[in-house]
């Protein structure tokens, strides 16, 4: 699929006209001064020639009204590069927070996704046109970058944290996504389709794919395997180890009276390293899961933690009596 624009791939995402924008202006500038530069060098060149063996040039002083054009001119010229090129940034790494949430995982060699009602899918992504995507990626191994030349948009997955890629989709088409970052034999390989299709098409789809268990159920079902509930309690409500009902979103207040907001890469760091960051007034009695929940089990975790809170807001301090982060008479080490 091309567009009118013969190296330009199809423009499909709400941001893809701005980068082509931008693409173009600063193009479009490096070639007319380069056409400009090499056209005087060749006049100069003829105009200025050395014309008999004796002949020497006329003394030169300088003139601080060139140097200064032509110091001031380019100068402004790399700051609209900036100016601009610092707008579409923001636009494509501050993803909107009414997104649809869509867990990625890179692999050697391949993407796997799951959608917040459970699909699964690998190699191939189907979202609806005209929807904010907001993708939440990690990788199981080494360094993955997801690029959709037709969105514009490309970024790094990195092993051991949660990355953010959003776009919008403008028209329905299937649109080829690659790996761009080299990570092994496979690394061209590495790739697949976004679908992008109508709502209703993505409905049906959607429900034709019913079988499948959401990810917070699933990371339900991992809460209580895994033990979670002796410490948290069996509905998230906290015990021994705190509360995690409407803990998502929230500020978290430490041990050392810092206080972190506890977003996803929190939640994850919570389960594979308890002992980084001590809620006050519990103590580090938390076991690392390292090593026992692969990185999609832990996407599955953070979602039911996730789901704590969009289900319950009110319950964003939810506590048992006398034993509340806010209170620090639970001497630290020592749980009830
Ligand atoms: Cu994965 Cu290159």
């Amino acid at each position: 699929m091309q567009s009118s624009f013969p190296i330009v791939p199809e423009s499909a995402s709400t941001f893809s006209g701005d980068v082509d924008a931008l693409y173009f202006y600063i193009s479009g500038i490096t070639i007319f001064f380069t056409t400009l530069i090499g056209l005087v060098i060749i006049f100069f060149a003829i105009r200025y020639r050395r014309r008999n063996a004796y002949e020497i040039p006329r003394p030169i002083e300088g003139s601080t009204k060139l140097e200064t054009l032509w110091s001031v001119i380019p100068f402004l010229i790399a700051l609209s590069f900036f100016v601009w090129g610092t707008k579409v940034y923001f636009e494509q790494y501050r993803p909107p927070k009414n997104a649809l949430e869509i867990y990625v995982v890179g692999k050697q060699w391949m993407w796997k996704f799951q959608h917040p009602t459970g699909q699964r899918e690998i190699n191939e992504l189907h979202i609806p046109v005209g929807r904010k995507i907001k993708l939440i990626m990690t990788t199981e191994d080494v360094i993955h970058d997801l690029f959709v030349p037709a969105f514009r948009t490309k970024v790094d997955v990195v092993p051991g944290k949660y990355t953010m890629e959003w776009f919008e989709a403008t028209k329905p088409g299937r649109y080829h996504f690659f790996c761009a970052e080299y990570c092994g034999m496979n690394h061209s390989g590495m790739g697949g389709w976004v679908e992008v299709m109508e709502p209703k098409d993505f409905d049906n789809w959607l429900s034709g794919n019913l079988s499948q268990v959401s990810p917070a159920t699933a990371g339900r079902g991992m809460f209580e395997s895994l033990g979670c509930v002796s410490c948290h309690g069996a509905n998230a409500e906290g015990g021994r180890g705190p509360a995690l009902l409407g803990v998502y979103g929230s500020n978290v207040v430490l041990s050392g009276g810092q206080t972190v907001t506890a977003d996803e890469a929190y939640i994850r760091e919570s389960i594979i390293n308890p002992q980084a960051k001590i809620v006050n007034g519990f103590g580090p009695i938390m076991p690392s899961f390292q090593g026992q929940v692969s990185e999609e089990q832990l996407l599955q975790l953070v979602a039911y933690v996730k789901s704590l809170s969009t289900a319950k807001p009110e319950t964003r301090t939810a506590k048992p009596p006398g034993l509340g982060p806010a209170q620090s008479a639970n001497p630290v080490g020592s749980p009830k």
